[in-house]
């Protein structure tokens, strides 16, 4: 029997073949899952998604348009996966947004109000708004695992991180008072912090190139983290060999946050 076998979830955050969604979805089906996936509406980030997907092997994926912005795309795509899956096993949130004007060194402290609330209410608030969603299934279906993607830049002061930074530590921590909250219904909520890895949206972050050129000088594994190794934790954290982890933040970063200077 594979680890997984007989779990089914929904992961959102497929944007293309480079996603860290997308080495989540591979290993997360490598195991055995069963992967839904939902993609920003219109046909372009569609047909987007359905590569991705596509890329890893999955031929005909299900898939659902939701702006996570709008509560009402998120009642859709969770009623729609209802109607067609006898269960909800697992949740995946990898999506992110900031403006990328404000994502530039020195620029913090001119992020105009309206660009930090929609960074937190994208990349954080969206994780509660989908595991109010998810809880009832869950429930049904025994329990579940909610897993969600940061980044150390929560943390410390990562130059150019900036307003995503902010949004990251209101994700984790939005992340255990879900874990306290859901854990009755046997539902775990953990994050991923993961290393820096050449995507869509890390493209816009100003940072980028330096934490790339940095991470294999002062990690301990002397190297960049690759997409499969996230996955791969991923799968750990939704099996059952992940039963007992609910709250954590778990770093998966060839382990430079451990290093000072
Ligand atoms: N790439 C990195 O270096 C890195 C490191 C640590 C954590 N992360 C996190 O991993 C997650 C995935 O990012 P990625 O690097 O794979 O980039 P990506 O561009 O491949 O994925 C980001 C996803 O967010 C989705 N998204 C943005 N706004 C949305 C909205 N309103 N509704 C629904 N979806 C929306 C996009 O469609 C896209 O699929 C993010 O949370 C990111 O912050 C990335």
């Amino acid at each position: 029997m594979t680890l997984l076998q007989g779990k089914v979830g929904l992961v959102f955050g497929v944007a293309n073949d480079r996603s860290y969604a997308t080495s989540i979805a591979q290993s997360l089906t490598a195991n055995g899952a069963v992967c839904a996936f939902s993609h920003l509406p219109g046909e372009k980030n569609e047909r987007r998604t359905r590569k991705g997907v596509e890329s890893i092997g999955i031929a005909d994926p299900w898939l659902f348009p939701c702006d996570a912005g709008k509560d009402e795309d998120l009642d859709a795509v969770f009623a729609a996966y209802a109607r067609t899956h006898r269960r909800l096993d697992f949740v995946v949130h990898s999506i992110a947004f900031a403006e990328r004007e404000w994502l530039a060194f020195g620029k913090f402290n001119e992020t105009p109000r309206a660009a930090y609330l929609s960074a937190i209410d994208i990349s954080a608030y969206t994780l509660v708004a989908m595991a109010r969603r998810a809880r009832p299934l869950m429930h049904d279906s025994g329990g579940g695992s909610i897993l969600a993607m940061s980044y150390y830049g929560s943390e410390k002061v990562v130059p150019g991180y900036n307003v995503m930074g902010v949004a990251k530590a209101a994700l984790e921590c939005s992340m255990r008072y879900l874990a306290a909250e859901l854990g009755s219904s046997n539902i775990r909520v953990n994050t991923i912090s993961g290393g820096p890895l050449r995507t869509l949206a890390s493209s816009a972050v100003g940072g980028i190139d330096t934490m790339l050129e940095h991470t294999p000088q002062r990690a301990p594994l002397r190297r960049n983290i690759e997409g499969r190794e996230v996955g791969d934790t991923a799968a750990f954290l939704v099996s059952d060999l992940g039963s007992g982890i609910t709250g954590e933040n778990l770093y998966v970063d060839c382990g430079v946050n451990i290093v000072g200077v």
